[in-house]
């Protein structure tokens, strides 16, 4: 209903035409259909704005994003992020991919037709959940653009769906693309942070987050939800994701900036927050 109201909503003659007003800073066309949304579990159109909203600023506030960055998003959706950053990056250079043939399509359709500074990119990686018949390894898959190119990579509930290898790969993949001095802002579930059996708040009481599995021989460090499906939801503790990071050649900035799902009372964003560090 909301959607149909926003999208439909009747234009007073004075904005149909060419004029000295303000016009209005909408863009209904990149807002994708609600069959699209419902690919990411995005229900409410309420939860699409809020989320890039949430990024937008958590990018700026703790990411360290100018309105003159290069940026690169990995698995970037339906551009939820990318949305409220058109208005942001006005003399920068967004750079977004994932594995979703419909999603780039959508967006290349509707968003870089809008706004050819920000560019999306398909790539046929293989995930559990969002790409099970996809031919290409996450473990091995190189991004597909040259090295030391960007301010930033950045990673939204991403690696929440993704393995340990994968997720280190994809983190060295980052440090290749990063300039010297470049920063990555990913979210994470940090195990640290996660007690079995205590109230979640929201949508994070679902037993879809009940992080009960372990994976390999990854013993604490690491656990998922459904090991039939293992993609489905991934948490990490914060020394994995360290050990991970330096591995890749990336330095820790500051320690986890926890997010509102494990039940603190003391969050910043949604979901837990790692910066890292090209040096
Ligand atoms: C929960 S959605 C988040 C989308 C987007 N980051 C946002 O915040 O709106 C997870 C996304 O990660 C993508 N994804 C999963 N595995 C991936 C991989 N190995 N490489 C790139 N993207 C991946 C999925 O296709 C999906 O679009």
């Amino acid at each position: 209903m909301i959607r149909e109201t926003l999208q439909t909503a009747p234009r007073s003659p004075e904005a149909a035409q060419p004029s000295t007003q303000p016009q209005i800073a909408y863009d209904p066309q990149l807002v994708p259909p609600l069959h699209l949304m419902r690919t990411e579990g995005i229900d409410v159109l309420e939860e699409w704005f809020r989320w890039g909203e949430e990024w937008s600023v958590l990018l700026r506030a703790v990411g360290g994003l100018r309105t003159t960055s290069d940026i690169l998003e990995i698995g970037c959706g339906l551009g939820r992020i990318a949305f409220p950053l058109r208005f942001v990056l006005r003399a920068g250079r967004y750079r977004g991919f994932d594995i979703s043939t419909q999603k780039i399509e959508f967006l290349k359709q509707n968003f870089t037709a809008a706004f050819p500074t920000f560019q999306f990119e398909y790539a046929d990686v293989k995930n559990t959940e969002y790409n099970p018949t996809g031919k290409l390894a996450a473990t091995s898959f190189r991004f597909p653009y040259a090295d030391a190119q960007f301010d930033i990579t950045f990673a939204a509930s991403v690696f929440t769906h993704m393995l340990p290898e994968a997720c280190e790969h994809y983190f060295a993949e980052s440090a290749r693309v990063l300039k010297h001095g470049g920063q990555c802002l990913f979210s994470f579930f940090v195990l640290d942070f996660y007690k079995p059996g205590h109230e979640r708040p929201y949508a994070f009481a679902h037993s879809r987050f009940n992080f009960a599995h372990s994976w390999a021989d990854y013993g604490s460090e690491f656990a998922l939800v459904a090991p039939e499906n293992p993609e489905l939801m991934t948490a990490y503790s914060s020394s994995l994701i360290k050990k991970m990071a330096a591995r890749a050649g990336l330095a820790s900035v500051g320690e986890p900036i926890r997010g509102l799902w494990s039940g603190t009372d003391q969050f910043v964003g949604t979901q837990d927050l790692i910066v890292l560090r090209k040096n």
